[in-house]
């Protein structure tokens, strides 16, 4: 093919590309452009402003380059460009414009800064404890003895305040449609308010590079209705009981002669502290770190050795045999 003929194929495949994106811009789970709570919709509020400001600024910017360098270009080799030096104007200008347009910027960025960080306070609040782990979200209800992980259960239309910390490297926590991303330090306390206008689901994402398997941690955040929610709280805040027979049975005396004990809590039976607790693992949609829908395949693929399936996962290959995995999920699918 000739060049031009490349060079156009490659413009169209590029602009095509654009298009493309943006007509999916309904279904990207992740698009902080498309706000879906206050929190959001305060910093789509500032960004939108900025973009038309700084998108002004290119334009007028390229456009003047792109002007003089085909105006005033030069035309034959001995020719000497005419000589000027200083316009008083002009240079007043150039410095003014961008003082005052980065002055509004400033006033409503900072105006912004100081309103999402503000505290969420009021009997309406809900709090939550937001723990990054490598790779997994927990999240502590305090007060309603809850413990769950990978997916943050809230009220639709309700602040939520959450304390983020780590336990081991600096993670950092993104539902781009319910809030900004905010670090998660180990040793230290930083809050955020997330909200959601409607019950749904919103996907979410690490958002700081936390190791080997950074990719794969995600995170959902499920709003419910009022109703709904405390429902959810009930359900998760009772203790699971304990199959005594059969599969779901055998796969409970498992889960301690294989060591899961041990790292998992079951309310009721372990009180493991390393992974997430399983007490309600029914509950939820996704496991290890939203990485994978939780269903009985998955858990097989998943059990038969973590590390394979998420690079560097803290849970070993505990070298199972088919017919204990059988019965383990058979008791994993008992914890409702
Ligand atoms: Cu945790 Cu990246």
């Amino acid at each position: 093919m000739a060049r031009a003929g490349r060079l156009r194929v490659l413009w169209t495949t590029a602009a095509a590309g654009l298009l493309l994106v943006a007509c999916g811009n309904q279904e990207l789970p992740q698009n902080t452009l498309d706000p879906e709570g206050p929190v959001a919709r305060k910093l789509d509020n500032l960004i939108d402003p900025v973009f038309v400001v700084a998108g002004l600024v290119f334009v007028l910017v390229q456009g003047l380059v792109l002007y003089s360098a085909l105006r005033f270009r030069r035309r034959s080799d001995d020719e000497a460009p005419r000589q000027v030096h200083g316009n008083a104007k002009l240079e007043l200008g150039w410095t003014v414009a961008p003082a005052l347009i980065l002055l509004v910027v400033s006033v409503a960025t900072v105006g912004t800064i100081a309103d999402i960080n503000r505290r969420a306070e009021g009997a309406d609040v809900v709090n939550v404890n937001v723990i990054g782990h490598q790779w997994w979200w927990e999240f502590e209800y305090p007060g309603r003895g809850v413990v769950t992980a990978n997916e943050l259960h809230i009220p639709a239309g309700r602040p939520v305040a959450l304390k983020l910390t780590s336990e081991d490297v600096i993670h950092s926590f993104w539902p781009p449609k319910l809030a900004g991303k905010l670090d998660v330090i180990p040793g230290r306390e930083n809050f955020m308010t997330v909200e959601a206008d409607e019950p749904g689901t919103y996907f979410g994402q690490c958002a700081e590079f936390c190791g080997l398997s950074h990719a794969d941690m995600g995170l959902r955040v499920v709003a419910h209705t009022s109703g709904d929610f405390d429902e959810w709280v009930r359900t998760n805040a009772a203790p699971a009981e304990r199959p005594n027979e059969g599969e779901a049975g055998e796969g409970a005396a498992l889960f301690r002669q294989k060591g899961c004990a041990s790292c998992h809590t079951v309310n009721g039976y372990s009180a493991g502290e390393l992974g997430p607790d399983l007490t309600h693992l029914q509950q939820r949609k996704v496991f290890a770190g939203a990485a994978f829908e939780l269903n009985e395949q998955n858990l097989r693929v998943w059990l038969r050795d973590p590390p394979e399936e998420k690079p560097g996962s803290l849970m070993p290959n505990l070298e199972l045999s088919e017919d204990e995995i059988t019965k383990l999920i058979a008791y994993l699918e008992t914890l409702k």
